[in-house]
């Protein structure tokens, strides 16, 4: 397994410090989510039903009907590379280490898996300017956008280039090619978003509650694309994928159109103040969403234990090296922060 933020448990074996005393700030999950409502006993007596207004909406939530409920965009990851065989794809790299992962790709420190599939296909974790020069060889691309842990956003303009050069070369050499866009963190900016242009083969677009809802453990996503693609996932992955109550809360998440538009607004002031309170103490981001800031940091093993010596865990990467910083949620949190800076820049 690879790791991930969020790992208060282990960081208290790990520093001898009890998980109620940690400051998480290893997520990019908005740490005032959606409030939980009451959740009726039905919904966990009950088997989940498809008919209950889900789909209705999601549907209004994303502008968009071409959609498979799904138990978080992770699971949706995991199952793409299943959904075809013998494919070359490329990983807009650094990002999520996940897609690469599904598709195949074997890091350094990771053993090959014992399952035999995915069997066939062939990953290639590229940078912008690889991918610019060679889109038409792969028969995926996968883009996180906006990109975690970057934030670096790639326009639409260029997305949809990316499409039509796909579609040259499904026409010049034949085959089919996937342009799979994950989306998220894309709730604070939804006019960035492709997922008005899915329906038609070729377009996957993924999103995820477990963000700027902050309902990560719903465990809720959503997958668009083309009808056939929705249908195969759909019967790969099962019936009741998502639990009656994760189903309600996410519901009802969705209808609350005052919540969204507050909560955007409150996330834009919030990553300001986050932004330059690292700078402050020389850590000035170099990038980032609503939801975190991205710090370039050539040791960032180093700065990572001095957080975690404060009992604040901070999501750190080695390659590139940086440090991502998600969200506090109250003002002590934000005090405790500062201090911490305070007292590590000295
Ligand atoms: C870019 C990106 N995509 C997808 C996921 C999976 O999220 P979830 O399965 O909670 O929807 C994550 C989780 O960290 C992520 O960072």
């Amino acid at each position: 397994m690879l790791n991930h933020g969020g790992g208060i448990q282990q960081a208290a074996l790990t520093f001898g410090l009890p998980p109620k005393k940690w400051l998480d700030l290893s997520t990019g999950i908005n740490p005032i989510g959606w409030s939980i409502p009451h959740i009726p006993a039905d919904k966990w007596l009950r088997l989940p039903e498809d008919e209950d207004g889900l789909l209705q909406s999601a549907s209004a939530y994303y502008g968009s009907e071409n959609i498979l409920p799904v138990a978080g965009s992770q699971a949706a990851i995991q199952v793409l590379s299943r959904l075809t065989e013998k494919f070359r794809v490329a990983v807009l790299s650094p990002t999520y280490s996940e897609h690469a992962h599904s598709w195949g790709f074997i890091g350094k420190k990771h053993k090959k898996p014992f399952y035999s599939t995915p069997p066939s296909h062939q990953v290639e974790q590229v940078t912008l300017r690889e991918l610019e020069k060679k889109i038409e060889l792969y028969d995926a691309v996968v883009v996180v956008n906006p990109n975690n842990p970057t934030g670096k956003i790639i326009s639409k303009e260029k997305l949809f280039e990316w499409r039509k050069r796909q579609a040259v070369a499904d026409k010049a050499f034949g085959g089919e090619r996937w342009l799979i866009v994950d989306e998220a963190f894309m709730d604070s900016t939804p006019q960035l978003s492709m997922i008005g242009e899915t329906g038609k083969p070729g377009l996957i677009v993924l999103r995820s509650l477990g963000k700027f809802f902050g309902l990560a453990g719903a465990r809720v996503g959503f997958v668009f694309g083309w009808p056939e693609l929705l249908d195969s996932m759909r019967q790969l992955l099962g019936p009741w994928q998502i639990s009656g109550p994760s189903r309600h809360v996410a519901k009802n998440c969705l209808n609350d159109t005052a919540w969204h538009v507050e909560t955007r607004s409150q996330l834009e002031e919030k990553q300001k103040q986050l932004h330059n309170m690292l700078s402050k103490y020389n850590l000035t981001p170099i990038g980032g969403t609503t939801l975190f800031k991205w710090v370039k940091v050539s040791r960032s093993k180093e700065l990572f234990n001095k957080f975690a010596q404060h009992g604040i865990l901070v999501r750190r990467f080695s390659d590139p090296g940086g440090i991502r910083f998600g969200l506090p949620g109250d003002k002590d949190q934000w005090q405790r922060l500062e201090s911490t800076l305070k007292s590590i820049s000295k």
